[in-house]
């Protein structure tokens, strides 16, 4: 098998609650070691299986001050567009719990696709100088302390799809596709160097829709099958966990 640990739950609300005290319990270990807590975010349903976050007991608990909040990937288009994965996640949960605006590190919504990934880059880029992101020991790419990734049906995370080139990028830690299967077609992305290098590595599927998807990335050992996005998220010396609903796991090999 291809991960640390899979936690599968019978229903989504527990799916919920476990989330949320994972994040939190990170959150925690990492404002205590090191005064700072790095958070990668997804789009798509990643951000409403959250939001337990913005009620009791976590909107209490979680030292929200120290949050520093970045996107695995987002969407070229407006920051108060419906397809924003910014704009999903102010209005899913930042707009809901006491985050320092200057800790939100959105994708500049104002320049090329190509312009907005070097963008990024450079702002993570100075962040890693401050150690406000920390730094892998194994190459120079961020180590995130948590990046939360989505499953789609297809294998994909972040913006990284099946069979793109974007996959085999080594030097960039963000990149930029403008031929996205799924629309809209021009997005910004972190590559599997920067994924790969993270502390933590969450990925949350749920519902039927992802459970062959899920089956290829865990269950399935190379070469003989598809090598999907998901499966090539392999954390050097993270950690690497799946939150999935029984709908999700229900094509895992002994689930
Ligand atoms: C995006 C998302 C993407 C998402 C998956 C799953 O920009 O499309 O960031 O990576 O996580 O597509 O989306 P759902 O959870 O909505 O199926």
């Amino acid at each position: 098998k291809n991960i640390a640990e899979s936690r599968i739950h019978e229903s989504l609300d527990e799916l919920r609650t476990d989330l949320a005290d994972y994040i939190a319990e990170l959150s925690e270990a990492f404002v205590k070691e090191r005064g700072y807590f790095s958070i990668v975010l997804s789009g798509g349903s990643l951000i409403g299986l959250m939001g337990k976050l913005s009620e009791a007991p976590y909107i209490k608990t979680v030292d929200w001050s120290k949050w520093y909040i970045f996107w695995a990937d987002e969407r070229v288009v407006a920051k108060n567009h419906a397809d924003s994965n910014y704009k999903l996640a102010k209005d899913g949960l930042l707009s809901k719990v006491p985050i320092v605006h200057s800790h939100v590190h959105s994708i500049n919504d104002s320049v090329s696709a190509e312009e907005a990934a070097d963008d990024y880059e450079f702002a993570i880029r100075q962040l890693v100088k401050t150690r406000v992101v920390s730094v892998s020991e194994i190459n120079d790419c961020p180590k995130f302390d948590l990046i939360l990734l989505g499953l789609g049906q297809d294998g994909h995370v972040a913006s990284l799809f099946p069979n793109h080139s974007a996959l085999n990028e080594r030097e960039e830690w963000v990149t930029f596709i403008t031929d996205s299967p799924k629309p809209p077609p021009e997005r910004i992305t972190f590559t599997l160097p920067v994924i790969n290098s993270a502390s933590n590595v969450v990925v949350v599927a749920t519902g039927e829709s992802k459970a062959e998807a899920a089956h290829l990335a865990i269950d399935v050992v190379a070469p003989e099958c598809p090598l999907i996005p998901a499966r090539m998220v392999q954390p050097a010396t993270g950690k690497l966990v799946w939150f999935l609903d029984k709908s999700a796991a229900s094509k895992l090999e002994d689930s």
